[in-house]
């Protein structure tokens, strides 16, 4: 072949390449979704993305699989930036044979991963498939084992966030379980692992798509998603919002961003009720101690008696972990639990301090509770915290009762700065119950038993609900205004930037999972 016609060849291909894009773009338009090139564009920034593997081709021979060329495979895969920082990236194209994956089709995902894994940079995978390729056989389960594989060896390394912008069936549902962030998309995203056809043969019972595993499902039912968006375009906002909070990696910190003051209208002092039963809202007082009163949510849908997400404080990213007494006075229970151990190992695993503020009564009570496996869950937040290294703040606003004390990042969980409130309440249990039991005989016993139980547990509040006993044995290093806390948390992050401590040397712990 001259010179002349390999260039030819080389234009035609092109050519041929747009043309594909051209179909794909008008067969996502028909199903309201945007094409895998349009979503990796939109998510990265303008004239960033380098796509690899253009021409990788399956080898599949059964069921006239040999006749049928399928462009790219049925995936993009390639490198880019978003707002100046580095990422792989991968898209699903569910317009070339449902997106399915064949052996080729993993491959080149796994190249791309393995290529994240030694650049040191997060991966985003955007998932729109309808699962293995039935064609290829086992050929496709071992493409799905092969990036569950790298999914697993990544975790804790590089951030990897997925994207679901269509179904992600079967199998494949556990590529996104088993990374970093799942985002969803009202009416787009479908996620289940057995479809409604397999439901209604096995169970006899029928839902749809959207009932089994669509966006607020996912984001509220089953807390599988991190972050819902009612458009693509929003979902990429956030996207690009997250990345500007991570590190490229576990060797690295978040970069800084230029220090801002909170919002002057957010005032921390008048956040607290007066009465100290009623409920307020945690992120008034996150807001108000965060840079320009910023707060990226995590899973704002799902568990909400604790609030977890990222602020800034002074320029350093933070994760934040707090109990939000609007929602179940902000307990722990089976899925707060969860939530919230994820997201501490999260932070943890990459370099990112841990503030925590507390105000909950404790482990939520109850038989549905308990057969839930409480005990299991909870621990979780026990375990997470004892073993993450990070620098790990806490602050107690109000409630701080029995275990829930202690699994909200206490100093006997190695917490390295712990400030309380004078509002705060830190003792064995509350003081109603309290009196009530310790007490029993003498309220029993008392003329007036109302008024003697009124007398006892003024008594217990005045001696243990308050912060200065946990203060006076070291627990509490000190009480601080809540006008004071964010000066006292910025000085704790200066002056813990270069915390250094180590687990014991162990192969890995066995966490309560
Ligand atoms: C091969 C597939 C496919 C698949 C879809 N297609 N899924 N090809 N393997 N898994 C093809 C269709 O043949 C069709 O090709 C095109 O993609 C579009 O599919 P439609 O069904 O026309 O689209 P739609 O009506 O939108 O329905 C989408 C869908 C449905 C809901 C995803 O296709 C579906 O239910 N697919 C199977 C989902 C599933 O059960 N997957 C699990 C597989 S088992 P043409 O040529 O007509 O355009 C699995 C196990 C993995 O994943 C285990 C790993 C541990």
């Amino acid at each position: 072949m001259s010179l002349a016609s390999r260039i030819m060849d080389f234009f035609k291909k092109k050519s041929e390449v747009k043309e594909v894009e051209i179909i794909a773009k008008q067969k996502q338009e028909k199903m309201g979704k945007l094409s895998a090139r349009q979503r990796i564009e939109e998510i990265l920034d303008p004239g960033t993305f380098h796509e690899y593997d253009l021409f990788v081709q399956h080898q599949a021979e059964d069921f006239g699989m040999d006749k049928k060329e399928l462009p790219r495979d049925g995936v993009l895969t390639g490198t880019g930036k978003i707002m100046g920082f580095p990422v792989c990236i991968y898209a699903q194209d569910f317009s070339v044979a449902g997106g399915s994956l064949g052996l080729a089709h993993a491959r080149k995902i796994t190249k791309i991963m393995d290529h994240a894994m030694n650049l040191g940079l997060p991966l985003i995978g955007i998932n729109d498939s309808g699962g293995a390729r039935i064609q290829e056989g086992v050929n496709s389960l071992a493409g799905y084992g092969e990036i569950f594989y790298r999914n697993t060896r990544a975790s804790g390394v590089i951030p990897q966030i997925s994207v679901i912008l269509g179904p992600c069936a079967g199998g494949a549902v556990y590529s996104p379980a088993l990374t970093d962030f799942v985002f969803v998309v009202d009416k787009i995203s479908k996620m289940f692992i057995t479809g409604p056809e397999v439901i209604k043969t096995v169970l006899g019972e029928e839902i749809s798509m959207e009932d089994l595993g669509g966006a607020r499902v996912q984001a509220e039912i089953s807390g599988n998603a991190h972050f819902y968006a009612e458009s693509e375009q929003e979902c990429f906002e956030q996207i690009k919002q997250l990345v500007t909070y991570i590190p490229w990696n576990n060797r690295k910190k978040a970069d800084p961003f230029p220090p801002k003051p909170p919002k002057a209208e957010r005032n921390i002092a008048n956040v607290l009720p007066k009465d100290n039963t009623e409920p307020y809202d945690v992120r008034d007082v996150i807001q108000a101690l965060s840079d320009e009163s910023k707060f990226l949510e995590i899973q704002k849908y799902w568990a909400s008696n604790i609030v977890i997400g990222f602020i800034r404080m002074n320029g350093e990213t933070v994760g934040v972990v707090a109990n939000q007494p609007l929602v179940l006075a902000g307990v722990l229970d089976v899925d707060s639990s969860d939530k919230a151990a994820r997201f501490i190992r999260f932070c943890d695993s990459f370099n990112i301090p841990i503030l925590t503020l507390v105000d909950l009564p404790g482990y939520l009570p109850g038989v549905d509770q308990e057969h839930a496996g409480v005990i299991r869950h909870g621990a979780k937040v026990l375990y997470a915290y004892s073993e993450a290294t990070v620098l790990k703040m806490t602050v107690i606003m109000r409630k701080a009762y029995g275990g829930g004390y202690i699994a909200m990042c206490s100093r006997h969980l190695a917490a390295d700065f712990v400030f309380a409130w004078p509002t705060a309440e830190i003792a064995v249990m509350g003081p109603e119950g309290a009196a009530n039991i310790i007490f029993k005989k003498e309220i029993e016993s008392a003329p007036n038993p109302d008024e003697m139980r009124k007398q006892k547990v003024q008594e217990y509040t005045e001696k243990f609900a308050n912060p200065y006993k946990a203060a006076s044995a070291g627990y509490v290093d000190a009480v601080i205004s809540p006008e004071e806390t964010r000066e006292y948390i910025i000085h704790a992050m200066q002056i813990g930037s270069n915390k250094s401590v180590e687990n014991p040397k162990k192969k890995h712990g066995i966490p309560p999972f």
